[in-house]
C-alpha cells in the first residue's frame, strides 16, 4: 500500500514536529516489525527537515552500539559504550545537544562535514535500547525544542519495543 508523508515547511518548528509525530503514530501502529518501523521513522524525519544531513539509529548490544536503519552517507558501524556523543548519551541516559562538534571532546566524526548534532536515547523498560543520532552540516541546528519533540517521538517508539508483540524480523 502506498504511504505518503505530509510536510508543511511554513509551519513553526513546534507545529512541524507535532504534525510529524501525529503521522508517525498512525503509520507505525499498522506494523509490528521493529526494523520496518525504525526505518520509516528515520526516513520521515529526513523528509521533514532540510537542516538534517544524517539521521539514524545505533542499537545497543553488550558494550557497543551498532549501526541500524539510517538515511544519509555511509557511517561508522560500531561505537564503544561511553565513546563519542552516542556512547555518552547511553552512559548518561540523556539527550545531548552539540551545537559545535569540534568543541565536544571525543566526538566521532563519521562525516567530517558535520557541524552540529543531537543524540536522543530510546528506552526499553528503563534501559537504553538504542540512540537516535541526527547530524547537520550547519552549526547550532538543534535546541531544546528539537530535544523536547525528539524525546516525545522516541518515547512513542519505546512503547513499541516494550510491547511483547513487536518482532525484530
Ligand atoms: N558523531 C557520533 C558518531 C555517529 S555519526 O555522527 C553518524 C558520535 O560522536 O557518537
Amino acid at each position: 500500500m502506498a504511504e505518503s508523508l505530509f510536510v508543511d515547511k511554513s509551519l513553526t518548528l513546534d507545529e512541524q514536529y507535532e504534525n510529524l509525530l501525529k503521522q508517525l503514530k498512525s503509520l507505525l501502529v499498522k506494523e509490528d516489525n521493529l526494523l520496518s518501523n525504525f526505518s520509516n521513522f528515520v526516513a520521515a524525519i529526513k523528509q521533514t527537515f532540510t537542516k538534517i544531513s544524517w539521521v539514524g539509529f545505533y542499537f545497543l548490544d553488550g558494550d557497543h552500539l551498532y549501526l541500524g536503519p539510517f538515511q544519509g552517507k555511509i557511517s561508522c558501524t560500531n561505537i564503544a559504550l561511553g565513546k563519542g556523543v552516542c556512547g555518552k548519551s547511553v552512559k548518561d541516559k540523556k539527550t545531548i545537544i552539540v551545537p559545535d562538534v569540534s568543541k565536544f571532546e571525543g566526538h566521532i566524526a563519521c562525516d567530517s562535514d558535520t557541524k552540529s548534532e543531537i543524540v536522543v536515547p530510546v528506552f526499553k523498560e528503563k534501559e537504553v535500547f538504542a540512540v537516535l543520532d541526527i547530524d547537520s552540516l550547519e552549526y547550532n541546528s538543534f535546541d531544546e525544542t528539537d530535544a523536547k519533540h525528539l524525546g516525545n517521538m522516541c518515547n512513542f517508539l519505546s512503547t513499541f519495543i516494550s510491547n511483547n508483540t513487536t518482532k525484530i524480523l
